[in-house]
């Protein structure tokens, strides 16, 4: 079976997706940033301070010829590796999958993470032009994008093993999008709900009612004014939202 190589951006979730794809099909998996740090003895980190991107690239480029004279791996690449437009070539025989994540899915997570490089050598302005930059180039690398924006790194990795064995049509990424999407509407219907909660404590110790008269006409009115969405659409959206939330407001009052 060919290699399957994970890229995206740094925060995306290649290493971690790469191990949990790896222990499903029983494949061995290969960082390739621990890979070089083996080899060179220094983390990618320690690699740039000491000799520069430069040489940095083409030592990751050896290490990825290295990796990819065996078949069968799950492979998570640095983040960089398509800034080395002969590593395009060197991948053609594998699947390359794309982990696509928004950048305010991948700023938290390597804010929180002291360890990355490019990070500490940009501005916020820089790094979100590199950013910008780099998703292009992994769309022309990738055979394959994944949407990973509000999916656990299981939920990520059984979407793949999912067309992996059933096959893909042009509709797999669109799906993966929207599923995407759906989650992140989920996470807010979920912190929407949990600011209902304190307005129902806080109706209820004011004596005041869960519904209140025009309140719903009156937001309608300026959701049909804010958004781009047909007046119809906004309707649906949002009645389904105020019907779920006069339940849980109805749910808090009775102590459910
Ligand atoms: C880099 C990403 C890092 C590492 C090096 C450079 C990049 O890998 O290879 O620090 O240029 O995006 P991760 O994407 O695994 O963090």
């Amino acid at each position: 079976m060919t290699n399957i190589v994970l890229i995206g951006f740094m925060g995306a979730g290649k290493s971690t997706i790469g191990r949990l794809l790896a222990d499903q099909l029983q494949r061995s998996f290969v960082d390739v940033d621990d890979f070089l740090t083996q080899k060179q003895g220094q983390t990618p980190s320690d690699i740039f301070a000491t000799v520069g991107e430069s040489a940095f690239r083409e030592m990751e480029h050896d290490a990825l010829v290295e990796i990819l004279a065996n078949d069968d791996q799950i492979i998570a690449s640095g983040g960089g590796i398509v800034e080395n437009p002969a590593n395009q070539a060197l991948l053609s025989g594998a699947e390359v999958i794309f982990l696509t994540a928004e950048f305010a899915t991948i700023l938290p997570r390597l804010l929180a993470d002291d360890t990355r490089p490019l990070l500490q050598r940009h501005t916020t302005q820089s790094f979100y032009a590199l950013f910008t930059a780099r998703q292009a180039k992994y769309a022309a690398f990738a055979t394959q994008q994944v949407w990973v924006d509000g999916k656990t790194p299981a939920r990520v990795a059984a979407e793949i093993l999912t067309w992996l064995q059933d096959g893909r049509t042009d509709l797999t990424a669109l799906r993966s999008q929207i599923d995407s999407y759906d989650r992140q509407i989920l996470a807010l219907v979920e912190k929407r709900l949990a600011v209902a909660t304190k307005v129902a404590q806080y109706k209820q110790a004011h004596g005041l009612a869960v519904v209140q008269a025009g309140r719903m006409a009156t937001l309608k009115a300026a959701l049909h004014a804010d958004s781009a969405l047909p007046d119809a659409v906004v309707d649906t959206v949002i009645e389904t939202l105020f019907a779920l939330t006069i339940a849980h407001e109805e749910d808090v009052h009775d102590g459910i």
